[in-house]
């Protein structure tokens, strides 16, 4: 099979191509026939040496889509059975999806209930389960209002259509004035610039999900109404550690933050209820192949195209 090595961290330079056997199932762990995955900006990151945890070589991406080809001694998986796969060190501590197949543990291996075709799939892991799980921290119910703060981000457009289809009243920001009417295109009811970290609006809401991150939180916080919660769960702005914070600022409010370490079946089972009832999708940017994966780490740095860059596996 075909895998893309990374033997030390570097510039796309770095992503090989070799022959590798396919891996065999073991007791615990299947073999995944991968057919589709979702290239992030955060794997960039950790092939450019930016993810302390991962050790080379090692075949990076952190989630994808396929089916099981040999399942785990005593498996509750069928071979053909459509599956997803993150999390679980996939693409970090174990090699990921950046290759023809995978040894999955089990436990990280998620039956879908899915007609679409590869492509389109490979948009929902890690985008809606990151979005659906930042929405259920908020606990908002139908008519109250969120802000998407990163609105134009993959996990941005992924909570818009799902903020619908609970039936919030979404407003989503981006740091480009073209972008505004594209929030509203796709989905959004409606959407507000951020400008030097600060949103151009006086309104506030009763929950944001804000993506831009550390930076940002601060000016989330005084948007928001009394009862209201922030999640965090992104940091585009790329900065761990919030400087000179007020905690008091959150009197009657609240924080939270999700991160997809611990994923659950009915959750996922709940996502993909919700996007066969509602026809739930986010625009896919580009589509490359195993073999363009170079130029694929080169579109997602480079783009602003709105959406999903996915790598067709097949
Ligand atoms: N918690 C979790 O488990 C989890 C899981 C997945 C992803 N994430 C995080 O969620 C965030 C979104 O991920 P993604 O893959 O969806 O991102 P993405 O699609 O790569 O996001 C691209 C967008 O980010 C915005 N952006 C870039 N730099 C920014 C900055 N300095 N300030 C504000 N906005 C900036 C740009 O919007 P504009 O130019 O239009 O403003 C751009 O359209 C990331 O921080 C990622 O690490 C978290």
């Amino acid at each position: 099979m075909r895998a893309i090595v990374i033997d030390k961290p570097g510039d796309t330079s770095v992503l090989k191509m070799v022959d590798r056997p396919i891996p065999r199932a073991d007791a615990t762990h299947s073999v995944m026939r991968i057919h589709a995955f979702g290239v992030h900006r955060y794997e960039v990151l950790t092939r450019a040496g930016g993810s302390p945890a991962v050790k080379f070589p090692r075949v990076i991406g952190v989630e994808a889509v396929g089916e099981v080809t040999e399942p785990a001694t005593n498996s509750q998986l069928k071979v053909g059975q459509k599956v997803m796969t993150m999390m679980g060190g996939f693409g970090r501590e174990v090699d990921g999806s950046y290759q023809e197949f995978a040894l999955v543990a089990d436990e990280n291996l998620y039956p879908v209930d899915y007609d679409g075709d590869w492509i389109t799939l490979a948009q929902y892991p890690e985008n809606f389960y990151t979005a659906i799980g930042a929405l259920k921290s908020l606990s908002l119910t139908a008519g109250q209002t969120l802000l998407v703060r990163g609105g134009t981000s993959a996990v941005g457009l992924a909570a818009i259509k799902l903020a619908k289809a609970f039936g919030l009243k979404v407003t989503a920001t981006t740091r480009r004035k073209a972008m505004l009417s594209e929030l509203i295109e796709n989905g959004a009811d409606d959407a507000v610039l951020d400008t030097d970290n600060s949103l151009v609006t006086d309104q506030s809401f009763d929950g944001i999900i804000d993506m831009v991150g550390t930076v940002t939180l601060a000016n989330s916080v005084t948007h928001l109404n009394q009862g209201g919660a922030v999640c965090l769960i992104g940091l585009l702005a790329g900065e761990w550690i919030v400087e000179n914070f007020n905690p008091f600022i959150l009197a009657g409010k609240s924080l939270t933050v999700f991160d997809t370490t611990d994923v659950q079946q009915d959750l996922v089972d709940e996502i993909f209820k919700l996007i066969k009832a509602n026809d739930l999708q986010i625009p896919i940017a580009k589509v490359f192949k195993l073999a363009d994966i170079q130029a694929a780490h080169k579109y997602v740095m480079e783009s602003r195209e709105l959406g999903q860059v996915i790598v067709d596996n097949d």
